[in-house]
């Protein structure tokens, strides 16, 4: 008799279903986030068991889609967290302005405000019109948002409050057009955004890149994942590129971290070493 409680069965049998029906990998995903999606989502749809959610997933398009929707957290912000942009431009900026052309990837961009963010920086800088962002999810909906730039109103002004908090050196209105309860991005702001579909998880290295942002989404992943992805992104970045993570990941639990130097070990930004 083993110890792992029906839950744990049902829980690991609902993943194995989403990855062998939609090919959505999340049997890697930590525990608790799981479990507290899968609550949430049993609450709102008056099923009882996670068994039942299995059904749903298997003979349900609708719902398999609302729960790959629910597994996948979009939270973000515009200048999220803005003394890490702070140090962007102070730590990392200096390195871009060597190249003669520089390759961006937001892996886990969601609906975009991230590579809006950097787009801005690199115009303030001097650095956007040589430079390329790849902005990659693997949730298409929230992707097609990020392309279409368009955001609420009501977040304005706490992301222009982001803005001037992380160094802006103009005013955040220069940005945006308001319409109606709307605002949209510089059509301008896009030219050099490239948007994608992509699985961290499951797909393969995304192209030869000078920085990775991967912030705010290795939390959700287990340890020996998070490995895996770190391994991709360190494949993926040239000699000298830069990594990004959000302020509560990292990478000291992998043997990765001896091949990167620390450019702001709060911000958690390294450089990968020659
Ligand atoms: C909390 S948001 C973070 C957005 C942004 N990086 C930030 O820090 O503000 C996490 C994003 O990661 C995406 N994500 C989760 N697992 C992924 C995977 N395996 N491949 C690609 N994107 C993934 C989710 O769809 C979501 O949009």
């Amino acid at each position: 008799m083993t110890s792992i409680s029906i839950s744990e069965i049902e829980i690991a049998l609902l993943l194995e279903a989403i990855y062998q029906k939609c090919g959505y990998d999340f049997r890697q995903y930590s525990e608790a986030h799981i479990k507290r999606r899968l609550s949430s989502r049993l609450a709102i749809s008056g099923l009882k068991t996670v068994s039942e959610m299995q059904f749903q997933v298997l003979h349900n398009e609708q719902f398999a889609y609302t729960l790959l929707h629910d597994l996948s957290i979009t939270v973000t912000e515009m200048f999220r967290d803005p003394e890490f942009y702070k140090s962007l431009r102070q730590n990392v900026i200096p390195i871009l302005k060597t190249y003669p052309f520089i390759k961006i990837w937001h892996a886990g961009c969601s609906s975009g405000e991230e590579a809006y963010s950097m787009a801005i920086l690199l115009r303030e800088e001097g650095l956007y019109e040589r430079s390329m962002i790849y902005a990659t999810d693997f949730n298409q909906k929230i992707l097609d948002k990020a392309k279409a730039g368009v955001f609420q109103n009501d977040l304005i002004k706490d992301y222009t409050n982001n803005y001037q908090m992380s160094g802006g050196l103009e005013s955040f209105s220069d940005y945006y057009t308001s319409n109606y309860n709307m605002f949209i991005m510089d059509q301008s702001l896009k030219k050099n955004i490239v948007w994608a579909n992509h699985n961290m998880v499951t797909d393969s290295v995304f192209a030869e890149v000078h920085v990775i942002f991967c912030r705010n989404v290795l939390i959700y992943f287990k340890k020996n994942l998070q490995e895996n992805i770190h391994l991709l992104f360190y494949e993926s970045l040239i000699n000298g590129g830069v990594l990004c993570l959000g302020s509560k990941e990292g990478l000291y639990f992998t043997d990765l971290k001896y091949k990167y130097d620390e450019l702001d070990k709060k911000q958690k930004i390294f450089k990968k070493k020659y």
